[in-house]
């Protein structure tokens, strides 16, 4: 029987030449990169080297690359990491259509005592860019909104956001 996979928007096949690409570090260049040895130091090199590789790709300075394991610890490390460098500011901006991985972040900020403001999307899935304006404070520290819906594909005006 032939399958036809249509859930690409939730997981999809690993490039062939990514899977080439990673294959020798799972058998051969396993050294922790952190290590002082040798084995783990030649990791260390290629992990340098990507971190190269995606800093030229975003125009962004290698130090501003961390790499994470996993979605759901990047969207904790980058509305935590950032909260914690505005301690005076207490609310935080999100939409009601976010992955789970984030409204669990707008939950735990809520129970933190942190002003946790929801954007409500209109029937097709829109935001209304006025919303986000009005809530807006100088009590905003991070406002937390996804460019592209994995469920109902609209894309948000990320750029006009950002200029709200
Ligand atoms: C924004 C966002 N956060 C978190 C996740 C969950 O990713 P993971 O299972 O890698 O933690 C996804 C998955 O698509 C996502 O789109």
């Amino acid at each position: 029987m032939k399958t036809v996979y249509v859930d690409n928007n939730a997981t999809t096949m690993v490039a062939p030449e990514v899977k080439e690409a990673i294959l020798p570090y799972f058998s051969e260049f396993y050294g922790n990169p952190s290590s002082m040895h040798f084995f783990g130091g030649q990791v260390q090199k290629k992990v340098n080297e990507a971190r190269d590789k995606v800093a030229d790709l975003l125009g962004a300075d290698p130090t501003e690359i961390v790499f994470t394991s996993c979605g759901t610890e990047s969207d904790n490390a980058a509305i935590l990491g950032t909260l914690d460098s505005y301690l005076d500011k207490r609310h935080f901006i999100t939409s009601r259509v976010e992955h789970a991985a984030v409204n669990n972040v707008a939950s735990y900020l809520g129970r933190k005592g942190y002003r946790v403001t929801e954007l409500l999307v209109d029937r097709k899935g829109r935001l209304d860019l006025d919303d986000l304006r009005e809530a807006i404070t100088d009590q905003t520290a991070v406002v937390s909104i996804m460019y592209a819906n994995n469920e109902t594909g609209v894309i948000f005006p990320s750029k006009k956001l950002v200029r709200s």
